[in-house]
């Protein structure tokens, strides 16, 4: 089984791994997409291995013309607390200048594809809840749902785009059988606009002004009970890491939002919008207060599924 993308002319071949060499390709990628400075960061090829061949999955994209490794995957078998056989998804990457062109989605597509072929109906994983790229493409693109926010989750990680910052995380549930992820999949489930949400009643929890270019996260709040809310992030985070200060207030004050809505009033993430303002990109998360087996089943507040 094997898949090919086309990014940027060139041919790239989504598949598993063939050789031990090809697993060790995937501990030099995990170096070039995370910045991993301490080998200790690094997930081992023989740990890639072992997961591989007992029901995880490990997926390489590789250059048809090179054989350079650009981008993987790596998963394992996971259980529930409640006995609910599932696939973890811990690391997907592509290296930078494949970023943001598609080929992660084809990643995900094929695992989703194997998973299915398993017998399971659930991929999990985390991720950091600030990083807009990755709601794009886990919410927004994918049809993920968040339940459960998680502060430091794990600790210090050593790595250039994790350094510095507590590790606040986002449990991504992609219920890859259900009609939410087929119809957001197949193109049916349109994004709402931000006009689309606030007219159904959608309040936005956090207040946001710009000095120049930067974001800065005024205030938030905590007691508002609609049906719909919106969370704003930033556009992007990395810029924010030069003005410390501003990164603390973001971090911080979302970790209040995501812990009060998630963790202690049952709001679901449903969705991933973008609004493009003044040449600006404002980045928000829809959360829900709803039935999440309706949810799955396509019964949106938007009815937006076709
Ligand atoms: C997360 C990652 C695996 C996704 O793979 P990818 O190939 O870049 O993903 P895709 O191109 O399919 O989707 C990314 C989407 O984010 C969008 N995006 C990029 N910057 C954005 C921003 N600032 N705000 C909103 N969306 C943004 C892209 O435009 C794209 O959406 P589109 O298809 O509608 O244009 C990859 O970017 C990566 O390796 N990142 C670094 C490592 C990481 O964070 N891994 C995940 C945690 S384990």
């Amino acid at each position: 089984m094997s898949s090919e993308a086309v990014v940027d002319g060139k041919v790239v071949e989504v598949r598993r791994l063939r050789t031990p060499e090809e697993y060790r390709m995937i501990t030099s990628a995990e170096v070039e997409v995370w910045g991993i400075s301490d080998y200790s960061s690094v997930v081992a090829h023989h740990v890639l291995i072992a997961a591989d061949r007992r029901g995880g999955l490990v997926l390489g994209a590789f250059e048809r013309d090179s054989g350079r490794l650009v981008g993987f995957v790596f998963g394992f078998l996971a259980m529930t607390s409640n006995g609910k056989l599932y696939h973890y998804s811990h690391m997907t990457g592509v290296v930078p200048e494949y970023r943001y062109r598609g080929l992660g989605y084809v990643l995900k597509l094929f695992q989703r594809e194997y998973v299915v072929n398993q017998g399971l109906d659930l991929i999990m994983w985390t991720y950091d809840p600030l990083q807009s790229p990755n709601a794009r493409f886990n919410v927004g693109k994918l049809g993920v749902i968040v339940r459960k926010f998680y502060v430091n989750y794990y600790g210090e990680l050593r790595d250039s785009l994790n350094a510095g910052m507590p590790t606040d995380r986002f449990e991504a549930e992609w219920w890859v059988r259900s009609k939410l992820v087929s119809s957001k999949l197949d193109g049916r489930l349109s994004i709402p606009t931000l006009d689309d949400v606030i007219k159904l009643g959608a309040d936005v929890v956090t207040e946001v002004r710009f000095e120049g270019n930067l974001p800065v996260l005024v205030d938030y709040h905590l007691n508002r009970g609609s049906e719909l809310l919106l969370a704003e992030i930033p556009n992007d985070l990395n810029t924010l890491r030069s003005h410390n200060e501003l990164l603390i207030r973001w971090r911080f004050g979302l970790r209040e939002v995501f812990n009060h809505y998630l963790n202690r009033s049952n709001y679901v993430v449903v969705e991933f919008l973008s609004s493009f303002n003044g040449g600006f990109r404002r980045n928000y998360y829809l959360l829900w207060r709803g039935d999440v087996e309706k949810l799955l089943g396509g019964e949106l507040p938007w009815n937006y599924v076709r």
